[in-house]
Parts: C-alpha cells; sequence; structure tokens
C-alpha cells in the first residue's frame, strides 16, 4: 500500500511517498534487527558510546536541513522545531553517556563469600510507535536509551510523519551496526504487525490505540509502555500577575495548535473570572497565526483536514451544549489546515469537551468558588497527564501541586515542554507502564538478572 505525507501548510506540496511495511517484511527485519543486537551487546562499551556520540554529531551537522523538513511535514513552528531538533541531539549524546552508568546492585553473598548482584539486561529487539507531534524528539527519547541499554529497536512513525522518520534513519544508521535500527512505514497493520515480533513495545499516541497496544503486548507477555493523551488543567488563583499568567497559558495551550499532549486544555480560574478572561483572550487573540517556517508565528496549521474537522465539530457541539465562543471559533480562509485560536466558556465539568483530548487549538474556561474546587474540577477526567497551578502564594501552590492527580506538576509553568533529562510520563488513563526519559527508562528497557557467584568449594 502506497503512503504519503503533505505539507499541513500547503498541501499539494507532496512531501514523502513510501509504501506501506507488510507483515511478512517486518518479520524479516525483526530476524537482521535480532543478528545486529547480539553484534551490539558484544561490543565494547566505549564502542557503543562513540557509536552514539557520532549519531547526536551527525544528527547536529544536519540540524538546518532537518528542521527544515520538520517544519514542513507536520507544520510546526520554526522555533519550536529548532528547540526540537536541538533537543533530540542533546538526547542522543545524553544517552551515549549512560551507556558507562552503574548497571546494577551488589548484595552480601547468602554463603558468606562469593558475590551476589543483580543486573540490568537488555530485552533484545524494542518496538517504538510513535506520532507525528514530535517527529524527531519522541524516536529519538525512545531509541537512544533502548540502543543504550543494549537493545535492538525498529521504529514505526506516524503515518503523518515518515520523512522526518526516514532521514533521521538516513543519519544515525551509519555510526551503528548493520540492522540496529530499523524504520518500517506504515499504518496500524504495520504497528500491530511490530508488536506480533519485538521483545518490548513504547507507544506515544491516543488512549485508543495505546489501549489496543498494551493489550496485545499482555497477550503475547511483553513489556508495554504507553504514553496517551492529557485532558490537562491550568489552575489559576486569585493572586496571580493576570497578564503573565494569561500569556504562559495562552502559549501551553495554542503554541503548535494545540498538538501536544502535554498542552493546556482546561483554565479552571478561581474567584472572579472576568478579568482573566479577558486577559487571556487578549493573549490568545495576539499569538501570531500563520506559516509555521516564519519565525514569531507561533500558531500553524493542523496536521490534516480531519483534524480541522475534528475541531470544527467540537465548536458546532459548544455551541449546542449553550457554549460560548469566547474568541475564535473559525476556520482561517487561506492555503492549509488553519483554525483559529478557539477559547470557549459556559460549560460544565462534565461536557464532553471538558474531558475528552481534541487535540487542537481550543480551550475552555471553568470557574471555581475556591482553590478545593478547582482541584475536584482538575481531577474530574480520566486523564491525568500534566497539571499546573498560578499563584504567589507558596503554601496553596505546595498544596494544589501535592493534589494534582498527575504524573508531572507544575508551579507557575507551562504544562506543556518536557526536560529529556527527568522522568516523564502520567497518571490515571494517561499513561501505562514504566517512565520515560532520563535514567528512569532504563527501567523499561531492560530486565533485572540476579548473579549468584559461589566461589569453588563452598
Ligand atoms: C513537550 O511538551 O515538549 O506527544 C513534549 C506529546 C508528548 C510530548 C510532549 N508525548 O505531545
Amino acid at each position: 500500500m502506497n503512503m504519503e505525507s503533505r505539507s499541513p501548510q500547503q498541501p499539494s506540496d507532496k512531501v514523502y511517498a513510501c509504501s506501506a511495511t507488510s507483515g511478512e517484511a517486518v518479520a524479516e527485519w525483526m530476524a537482521t534487527a535480532r543478528r545486529a543486537q547480539r553484534e551490539w551487546v558484544a561490543l565494547p562499551p566505549l564502542s557503543r558510546v562513540a557509536a552514539l556520540h557520532a549519531a547526536g554529531e551527525a544528527v547536529a551537522a544536519a540540524s538546518t536541513e532537518l528542521v527544515d523538513l520538520v517544519v514542513r511535514e507536520v507544520g510546526k513552528p520554526l522555533a519550536e522545531a529548532r528547540g526540537e531538533v536541538a533537543r533530540g541531539v542533546a538526547i542522543l549524546h545524553y544517552y551515549a553517556q549512560q551507556v558507562l552508568d552503574p548497571d546494577g546492585s551488589s548484595y552480601p553473598a547468602s554463603a558468606g563469600r562469593g558475590w551476589l548482584f543483580a543486573r540490568r539486561r537488555p530485552h533484545g529487539v524494542a518496538g517504538l510507535i510513535t506520532p507525528w507531534n514530535f517527529p524527531v524528539a519522541i524516536p529519538l527519547w525512545k531509541l537512544c536509551p533502548a540502543l543504550a541499554y543494549g537493545n535492538a529497536a525498529i521504529l514505526k512513525p506516524a503515518e503523518q510523519s515518515p520523512g522526518v522518520a526516514m532521514r533521521l534513519h538516513e543519519l544515525i544508521a551509519p555510526q551503528l551496526p548493520d540492522g540496529l535500527f530499523t524504520v518500517l512505514p506504515g499504518e496500524g497493520e504495520t504497528g500491530a504487525a511490530l508488536i506480533e515480533h519485538v521483545d518490548c513495545v513504547s507507544f506515544t499516541g491516543s488512549a485508543k490505540v495505546g489501549s489496543s497496544v498494551r493489550l496485545s503486548a499482555a497477550a503475547r507477555g511483553i513489556p508495554a509502555q504507553c504514553e496517551m493523551g492529557g485532558q490537562n488543567p491550568s489552575v489559576v488563583l486569585t493572586d496571580v500577575d493576570v497578564e503573565r499568567a494569561a500569556q504562559t497559558i495562552a502559549e501551553a495551550a495554542m503554541g503548535y495548535a494545540g498538538q501536544k499532549c502535554t498542552a493546556t486544555s482546561r483554565v479552571i480560574i478561581v474567584g472572579d473570572a472576568r478579568e482573566f478572561t479577558d486577559a487571556f483572550s487578549e493573549a490568545v487573540r495576539g499569538l501570531a497565526v500563520g506559516d509555521p517556517a516564519e519565525l514569531g508565528v507561533v500558531v500553524g496549521p493542523l496536521i490534516e483536514e480531519s483534524a480541522r474537522q475534528a475541531v470544527l465539530g467540537a465548536v458546532e457541539e459548544l455551541k449546542r451544549e449553550g457554549g460560548r465562543v469566547v474568541t475564535g471559533g473559525r476556520p482561517i480562509d487561506r492555503d492549509g489546515w488553519y483554525i483559529e485560536p478557539t477559547v470557549f466558556d459556559g460549560l460544565p465539568p462534565q461536557a464532553r469537551l471538558n474531558q475528552q483530548e481534541i487535540f487542537g487549538p481550543i480551550c475552555g474556561l471553568l470557574s471555581a468558588a475556591s482553590a478545593e474546587q478547582a482541584l475536584q474540577i482538575a481531577n474530574g477526567v480520566d486523564y491525568g497527564l500534566v497539571g499546573a497551578v498560578f499563584t504567589r502564594d507558596l503554601d496553596q501552590a505546595l498544596d494544589v501541586a501535592e493534589r494534582l492527580e498527575v504524573g508531572l506538576a507544575r508551579i507557575n509553568a507551562p504544562t506543556s515542554g518536557v526536560d529529556f533529562y527527568a522522568p516523564f510520563g502520567g497518571w490515571k488513563s494517561s499513561s501505562y507502564g514504566p517512565r520515560e526519559q532520563g535514567k528512569a527508562a532504563r527501567e523499561f528497557y531492560t530486565f533485572t538478572q540476579t548473579v549468584t557467584v559461589a566461589p569453588n568449594g563452598v
């Protein structure tokens, strides 16, 4: 089956064409990956360090061109695309060094002499299934720990962004043993075939696909790690610097047209909401919307027509249910899948739009009489990825942040944006399995082997 990606800002621009990988081809690549993995673990650790650093240098040397491809293929605003590619390079160098980290712990041997220790071993071949919205950072924050801790990896990128994935492969694979890192473009069937063969699977994407990934993995008895959606709240207390909080939250809600699982989807305003609502809608209207290739643009197009239709459908639904469009709500008349950044209020916390992830430049405002009620609203969803609280009162900040049911709690900081060297993941329906990123990633990409060494004659 043929696949092609098209630029969201100029849909007549075909970016990349390829064919989807068949189930038989997945099985063949798997055999190659297995051979390469045995070769990789047998290398001296310093050779693995050098290979990953070389991959970092290759990506760094191609940064400008890779940034342009990210902008073109997935419509990411230039400044964010630059940040993402720089982050990708940093991730490669960071995990190069992790090869040399301690890989276990030692215990007293029961016989009094000899050794007892537990060490981390790779699973074998890791399957990586990734979305289009961070086409460099997410593949790399899965690939690098998979390799650093001794695995081979096969990546199935989103069907909307095969071009970036193939370019990454061209840059990175030559630094590694043949077949250690493979990219297999495809849609759902290719992903399903991959799960049938690999030794562990790491997935980022929608909650719906994530739940089928983890069920298939469980049926085979392999570890799964799934990062899924969010319905991320930002709680605004009464003492904030209104303009500053409004600006930070507006960017967290609308940056890259809200197409991040960490985007703010609900703003919960404690006390009288009028002043914040005005400041927020002004901040949202002030965000530059336009061609993502232009520096300064914050909001580009949605990834594809069906995504824009979903957001426009949500706007119709909120109007039908008695909600009010505070700003935005209309498609923008220009080439590409643009829609105005949209803010609504007047819908109850239980409304579908305040519960589900829409994945677009749309954000709901909710009022709460107290911080206590704001917390109830914030936690009253199935998701639990990121939550933020904005206040200058330290006690309140600590109390609210402590009680937010989320994997990532932010105080006076935007919900979006991730530090690749710290653990990343959500709570409740947002995540399944061990954390990604930083040293926490080792937990998923390895298993513990306990080794007893008894001296002869004991
Ligand atoms: C970020 O906010 O920098 O798919 C990263 C996503 C998240 C990554 C967010 N897994 O949007």
